[in-house]
């Protein structure tokens, strides 16, 4: 049975945490990096997605809680990174459920019920401002149940390609996954190629012809959800793909690495 974590999404720790982040980048001339560490609870609100849990939803607290109750008992599970809160209308108070991390297995981006809130527990953020070209540690390994959340824009004029990275340390050499945006590049034209690198040997993979949303200077939205089977890849809501070759990788990211992305924001 498929049990979906609906949810909706605020920008309120978001918008902050990036306000800060911009606030060290201009203080700071040389930092063309920040990364905010984890406090012990923030939760984003999403709207625009779920979580789709292959076992029943576990209720989080006995009685009806407001959200804020919900992520402090959230805290106090282990692997509960994310949680779904059905809010009563009108109000502030709801019924909040939940399920492990490892039953986590899909993303859903059907637009959810309003009533129904998904509130995935944040790790930290990193925000490249106009850094073209990126190497760095992220604020926390990914791990099976959770997702790094990369948006960015394309640049206008567009490069010959642009990718985002995740490696499982600062030689690079080994990428779980990559996802490639070719605009002209090797001879292909605007093809998508997800591929990975490891024992010295490429895996790519092309997406299908004409199934390329990379425009000069619009966003773009990759998700990588963490599985014990591999790396499943979103991209603008799209399931693109999921990366078993790598599976064994997931709870060892500790680096991304971006080329020709502008205004880049990870999370994690
Ligand atoms: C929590 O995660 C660990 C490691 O992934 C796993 O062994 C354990 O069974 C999980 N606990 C629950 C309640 O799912
Ligand atoms: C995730 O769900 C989508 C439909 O929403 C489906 O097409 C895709 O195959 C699923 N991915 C996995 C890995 O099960
Ligand atoms: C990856 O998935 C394919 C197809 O489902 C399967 O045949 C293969 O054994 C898997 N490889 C690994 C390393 O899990």
């Amino acid at each position: 049975m498929v049990h979906q974590l609906y949810g909706q999404k605020t920008m309120r720790g978001h918008i902050l945490s990036v306000m800060r982040c911009w606030l060290l980048h201009h203080v700071i001339v040389q930092l063309s990096i920040c990364s905010l560490a984890s406090e012990s609870t923030r939760y984003v609100r999403y709207n625009d997605r779920s979580l789709i849990c292959n076992s029943d939803l576990i209720p989080l607290t006995s009685s009806p809680a407001n959200y804020l109750e919900c992520a402090r008992t959230c805290e106090r599970q282990s692997n509960c990174t994310a949680f779904m809160f059905t809010r009563n209308s009108p109000g502030v108070q709801g019924t909040c459920s939940w399920c492990p991390a490892n039953d986590i297995v899909n993303i859903s981006y059907t637009p959810a019920d309003p009533l129904l809130e998904t509130w995935t527990k944040i790790l930290g953020y990193l925000v490249f401002p106009n850094d073209p070209s990126i190497q760095e540690p992220i604020p926390s390994t990914l791990s099976v149940g959770r997702a790094v959340i990369f948006q960015a824009r394309v640049p206008d004029p567009v490069t010959q390609r642009s990718f985002f990275s995740l490696c499982v340390d600062n030689k690079l050499e080994k990428i779980a996954v990559r996802v490639a945006a070719r605009f002209n590049y090797h001879g292909d034209q605007e093809r998508v190629i997800i591929s990975n690198h490891k024992d010295w040997y490429w895996e790519l993979a092309y997406s299908p012809e004409g199934f390329f949303p990379f425009s000069p200077g619009q966003k773009i939205e990759i998700a990588v959800l963490g599985r014990s089977e591999g790396f499943d890849v979103f991209l603008n809501g799209d399931y693109i793909r999921t990366v078993n070759r790598t599976a064994t990788w997931v709870g060892q990211i500790n680096y991304v690495e971006v080329a020709d992305f502008e205004e880049v924001l990870i999370t994690i």
